[in-house]
């Protein structure tokens, strides 16, 4: 089981790297959308730059931003030229007929490819088979619709396991953190998740009701005021 962080933020990407837990790093166009408008390739760089300042050699994946398979590869062929000197860098090519094309096609190269935008077991699988080392399933868009989405994690991550496939499933478009528990235990590789999730996946009432506490006791064992936290749970 790994977290990937789902984010083109410098300063979250930063905060994670900082606490080591990372195994990934996803972008998106919509995601890069949400920062301030620049060249994607110097912001894209830049984020190497923090992954390379952590010594982190872990997977970024950037996503093509075309509907023509075509231009997938030229987009593809683009970022291995400008970003090929991270050497764990994904391309990330949405599910579809023509976009098997693209992902066979990267595969002959050996460039990675996180396939994306996947909605069901049937693409999950033509993904896998058509080469995908990773296959992205959007659980929170599935649930929009009405679909179960932790039935479908479960069925690719079976099939997948029957087959011996080397492709890992990544587990996307998180609105909870009940949807990451629940994705983990139907199967998924790897979950990634927005920066804002993991501080509170690390805290709890009772945690923060025992440090204080724990301080509390030691300050006025030592003759000491307690400290504001420690005086509330003492
Ligand atoms: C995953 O790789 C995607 O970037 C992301 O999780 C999509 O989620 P969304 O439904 O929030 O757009």
């Amino acid at each position: 089981m790994k977290f990937f962080v789902d984010t083109a933020n410098l300063e979250e990407l930063d905060q994670c790297l900082q606490r080591g837990f990372p195994s990934g790093v996803t972008t998106n166009p919509s995601i890069l959308s949400k920062e301030q408008r620049r060249d994607f390739r110097l912001h894209i760089n830049d984020m190497i730059g923090l992954l390379l300042k952590y010594q982190c050699d872990i997977p970024l994946s950037v996503e093509v931003f075309t509907a023509d398979p075509d231009e997938m590869i030229s987009q593809a062929e683009e970022f291995l030229g400008h970003f090929g000197h991270y050497p764990n860098l994904n391309i990330k090519v949405p599910v579809g007929w023509n976009e098997l094309k693209v992902i066979a096609e990267l595969r002959r190269r050996s460039i990675k490819v996180n396939c994306t935008c996947c909605m069901s077991y049937n693409q999950a699988l033509m993904a896998a088979r058509a080469g995908a080392n990773y296959v992205s399933l959007f659980w929170g868009r599935i649930r929009d619709i009405g679909y179960d989405a932790g039935s479908i994690v479960r069925q690719v991550h079976q099939t997948f396991k029957e087959w011996h496939s080397s492709s890992e499933i990544i587990v996307g478009s998180i609105r909870h953190i009940a949807d990451i528990n629940e994705a983990l235990q139907a199967g998924a590789d790897i979950l990634t998740v927005p920066p804002k999730f993991f501080p509170q996946m690390c805290g709890h009432p009772k945690t923060d009701e025992a440090v204080s506490q724990f301080v509390n006791d030691f300050r006025k064992w030592m003759g000491a005021e307690p400290t504001n936290g420690a005086a509330k749970a003492a």
